[in-house]
């Protein structure tokens, strides 16, 4: 089967069938059995935040794919000094065959998505991260040999990754159990969503009962960006939460990040330079999920 949606706004625009289809393809890409050309197409990518690897991922894709991707940062178009969204839509789908764009608010990515007649593309906003969960899901599938008897805990704060993160797991059917402080928990909507879908993930109170039964520790950023204003109240919000030797000790839970990692934060320097970590895999295969991603959408 193919994949029928035009977008990709968080991972539940794909079906089961069809994220396992992305996840088939990206396989095949990154063993180098699938050669499917792209040539003479280009994709548009908007950034208003930062990013290394979103936006190397992606721009790699293309090319290996044999098509272009343009770069366009926050104050190399005109959506940084206010053209509207649904104008920065019609005119970059005139051009391009596809628009991936990281911005702050979804519903930017949304309006996007609604006035641009191509694929859209989140590449993360505030509420979520649909192309890192491919990846993860990704590794995850490559480290277990699938998702069956598997269990990811997600350990502090409950929003963009986490919230993609959950989605993925319910399509996968992938047992999740999430711990968060008090009003740092995945959206209500998004927990709704995922049980929808077949598993909502489990929420437990501390860190120490989600590592429990993990297969998977999966942590990240405490201060998100565009969060640096509250970076105090978040810091002390999240004591206790940090993913270190002495919360996975007795446990031979692997550990994922998304990255970037503040060191000393969420995550210890020794646990990511440990045997436990799936991090670098995880971030190599956002170009092979990505890959697998648009030819999906552009094959
Ligand atoms: N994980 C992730 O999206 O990384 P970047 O912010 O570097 O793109
Ligand atoms: N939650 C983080 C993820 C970075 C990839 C952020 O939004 O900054």
């Amino acid at each position: 089967m193919s994949v029928e949606t035009t977008d990709l706004l968080d991972v539940d625009d794909l079906t089961a069938a069809e994220l396992e289809t992305v996840l088939d393809r990206a396989a095949a890409i990154k063993a180098g059995e699938d050669d499917t050309d792209l040539s003479r197409r280009t994709l548009a990518m908007v950034f208003e935040k930062p990013s290394t690897r979103t936006r190397t991922s992606f721009e790699t894709a293309m090319t290996r794919l044999g098509g272009h991707a343009i770069f366009l940062g926050p104050d190399d178009i005109h959506l940084g000094r206010g053209e509207p969204v649904k104008d920065t839509a019609r005119a970059l789908a005139g051009y391009a065959d596809a628009i991936m764009a990281r911005l702050f608010d979804h519903a930017d990515a949304a309006e996007l998505a609604a006035y641009a007649d191509v694929p859209v593309v989140n590449g993360l906003t505030d509420d979520a991260h649909p192309c890192q969960t491919l990846a993860d899901l990704l590794t995850i599938r490559e480290a277990f040999g699938g998702f069956d008897d598997v269990t990811v805990a997600w350990i502090g704060d409950g929003n963009n990754v986490a919230q993609s993160f959950v989605l993925g797991a319910a399509l996968a059917d992938l047992e999740c159990t999430v711990t968060t402080p008090p009003s740092y928990g995945v959206d209500a909507g998004v927990m709704d969503r995922a049980a929808e879908l077949g598993t909502a993930p489990t929420v437990v109170d501390d860190p120490e009962t989600a590592v429990a039964d993990a297969d998977v520790v999966y942590t990240d950023v405490w201060v998100s960006m565009g969060e640096e204003d509250v970076r105090e109240e978040k810091l002390s919000a999240f004591e206790g939460y940090q993913v270190n030797a002495d919360l996975l000790a007795g446990h031979d839970a692997k550990v994922m990040h998304c990255l970037p990692a503040h060191r000393g934060e969420e995550i210890t320097d020794d646990v990511i330079e440990s045997d436990r970590e799936l991090i670098w895999q995880q971030a190599e295969n956002r170009l092979h999920a990505q890959a697998g991603l648009l030819v999906e959408l552009l094959d």
